[in-house]
């Protein structure tokens, strides 16, 4: 590892624009704890602190491709300031950190991300994740459906528990598994200020139940015997089929709602409700369940979308009060969204988990299906009875639930939602001209945005930090340097296929090189993040680097994406982070691309349709030039 002051020295060179170096460096501040290779093999290794002089090259790389070149000579300055000035008295904090804390990151990251955030959770936080489309009709084949989601999801619980799943890898690097192990059984509770998590691993006893809600009613029903063993079809389906009778009329006020609200306003209103033992009990129920089973009523498209269209506001929020999100509990890691249309999916709460550990579930759920791999019948011993979970609710918690109702309403109304299937190619294509899929398709969503909008849009993408112990995420941020130089080249037009070629290679590897450092533990947000926590710890003033124009603008996503990977067709979807933009899913398949994108329609500048029609005229494009501009080089 070079010392601070020749890494320095190499990052001048790198920006030759800076005239000197930073005083303190020169003096040998402490280096920061890099990554333990001495760890046993089987453990994984800790999360490196990032070197601060590569969080900054990565910062005036990002800033100097959305500024103006003035605006970059002012981002410069404080650059050198901070560098000068702040970095490595914070620094140096952030490794006694790592030294004391097995993970510097995830504790803060539960926080800040999730349990401090006081918004409600659905349709930003909570994302939607969808089954390809069942062969049934009606309720019938609904209920059997249920009955057998349900036993799937214990198949796989079981697999969890007896540490039988397959090691999830990332190329040759084994990733950290604890995520599956928070999935069954969790809940997150609705507290003033901070929520708190309910981690069913931490449980005394197993749970042995699912909730199960029907027209905004909500019930507790076994799906496991008293020896942990799943329970049969048959029994699920003589439990569901109570639930069914007991659930008729619909519920005007249906508690779950509330789980879509401000978590301040949930956590009061929760605490009330739970004053009364009876809803204590039943609260406590729900919230211990190891899943819940949504059994919902009849879900239609809206004009000029599809029936998957409509399956993602499913799982998404439900589609508002009077269709199904009287049935949802949005606190609830694991939701399972029963149609009564064939369609099916999940709604997961984002706390415990990213969405791979979800898509294996799913991907794992279809495989039963495949191989019809159920167990039909059989005896369970020492089952409990259905038990229905009414709350005794006051006046005013009903008013606060209609005020729930009309904000989730707002909310699906609002958003846009699309699913859209590219079939021209999947990551085959990229292969076959050896450039890395993912970054194929971040530079058309940048060039598509760009087309639509005139700019460039900072842009969001999850990258996997679980090569370390206990790692959640980091940001592969856009757009990069020679992503900006990419889109400039295509909108003056008329450029050879040649020079474009090497501009979207250009492009491709710098943003590979940067998933690699994010992948690696070497990305800027996360270190960034941890400068700014650090600085209030300590009362100091916010870091200079953080109040630069350059970062609020990088900080206002415009394109906030993730790429969730299945075996089957399972599309995973989430709402945008901001008014104006835009949030995709994508899970690339061999042979074809899937996407769900959403936007907001009070925000009129933004459309889904319109992104998903620039996306597919831009991935033709890049294939164009790939293919265009290697021939071309061949021939020179
Ligand atoms: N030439 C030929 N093939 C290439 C290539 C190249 N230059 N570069 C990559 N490939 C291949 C890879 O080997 C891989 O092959 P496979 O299909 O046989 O597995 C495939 O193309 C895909 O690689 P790539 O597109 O580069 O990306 P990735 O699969 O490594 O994924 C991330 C990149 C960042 C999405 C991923 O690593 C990650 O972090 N995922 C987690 C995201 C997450 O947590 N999302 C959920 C948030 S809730």
């Amino acid at each position: 590892m070079p010392s601070p002051l020749q890494a320095w020295r190499q990052f001048r060179a790198i920006r030759p624009e800076l005239m000197y170096y930073s005083a303190a460096a020169a003096k040998g501040a402490p280096s920061v704890q890099r990554r333990d290779f001495s760890a046993p093999a089987s453990k994984l290794p800790k999360l490196p602190v990032p070197d601060g002089i590569h969080t900054l090259k990565h910062f005036l790389d990002f800033a100097e491709a959305i500024e103006s070149p003035k605006e970059f000579k002012q981002t410069l300055k404080t650059v050198q300031t901070f560098a000068d000035a702040e970095m490595l008295k914070l620094d140096s904090a952030l490794a006694e950190r790592a030294k004391k804390h097995n993970n510097w990151l995830t504790p803060w990251w539960l926080n800040v991300a999730y349990l401090e955030s006081r918004d409600p959770l659905p349709v930003v936080t909570s994302p939607g994740v969808n089954f390809p489309k069942f062969e049934y009709q009606g309720q019938t084949g609904q209920l059997d459906h249920a009955a057998k989601i349900a036993q799937a999801a214990i198949f796989f619980y079981k697999k969890i528990q007896r540490g039988e799943l397959k090691q999830d890898m990332a190329g040759s690097a084994p990733l950290d598994m604890a995520q599956y192990r928070l999935l069954f059984g969790t809940s997150r509770v609705p507290k003033k200020d901070k929520d708190e998590i309910r981690y069913g691993a931490d449980a005394a006893q197993s749970a042995r139940h699912a909730a199960v809600f029907r027209n905004g009613h909500a019930f507790r029903m076994d799906v496991v015997d008293r020896d942990g063993d799943p329970l049969s079809l048959d029994t699920l389906r003589q439990q569901l089929d109570e639930i069914v009778s007991a659930s008729e009329n619909r519920n005007l006020f249906p508690l779950g709602c509330m789980t879509a609200e401000k978590r301040d306003k949930w956590a009061e209103v929760r605490e009330s409700v739970g004053r009364l033992p009876s809803n204590r009990k039943s609260l406590d129920t729900i919230e211990s369940a190891l899943f819940t089973l949504a059994i919902d009523g009849p879900a239609q498209p809206l004009k000029g979308f599809t029936e998957r269209d409509e399956q993602a506001r499913q799982s998404l929020h439900g589609s508002g009060s009077e269709r199904n999100s009287v049935n949802r509990w949005f606190d609830k890691t694991v939701q399972f969204i029963i149609g009564d249309n064939g369609y099916c999916g999940m709604c997961y709460e984002h706390t415990p988990a990213e969405g791979p550990p979800v898509a294996t579930l799913m991907d794992f759920v279809m495989d039963q299906f495949d191989g019809r791999t159920f167990i039909a019948e059989g005896t369970s011993t020492g089952l409990s009875p259905v038990r229905r979970l009414d709350f005794e609710l006051t006046n005013d918690h009903k008013k606060a639930i209609e005020k729930a109702k009309r904000r989730i309403d707002a909310v699906a109304e609002d958003l846009e939602v699309l699913t859209y299937t590219f079939t021209r190619f999947g990551k085959n294509f990229p292969k076959s001209v050896k450039v890395s899929p993912d970054s194929f398709i971040q530079l058309a969503f940048a060039l598509a945005f760009h087309r639509i909008h005139g700019t460039l849009a900072p842009t969001y993408e999850t990258a996997s930090l679980r090569k370390f112990d206990e790692g959640r995420t980091e940001n592969i941020r856009g757009p990069n340097l020679q992503t900006a130089k990419f889109c400039q080249m295509m909108k003056i037009g008329n450029r050879p296929f040649v020079e474009l070629h090497e501009q979207l290679h250009a492009a491709i590897a710098a943003h590979k090189k940067y998933t690699a450092d994010a992948m690696n533990g070497a990305g800027m947000d996360r270190h960034l993040l941890a400068w700014r926590l650090l600085a209030a710890e300590k009362g100091l003033p916010l870091p200079s680097i953080l109040d630069t124009s350059a970062y609020k603008r990088m900080a206002h996503y415009q394109v906030s994406t993730s790429q969730v990977p299945t075996r089957h067709y399972i599309p995973m979807c989430f709402g945008p982070s901001a008014d104006d933009c835009y949030g995709i899913c994508y899970n690339p398949q061999e042979k074809e691309l899937h996407f769900t994108i959403t936007t907001f329609q009070h925000f009129p500048s933004t459309s889904s349709k319109r992104f998903a029609k620039e996306l597919e005229r831009a991935l033709n494009d890049l294939r164009a030039i790939c293919v265009k501009g290697a021939k071309e080089h061949s021939k020179l």
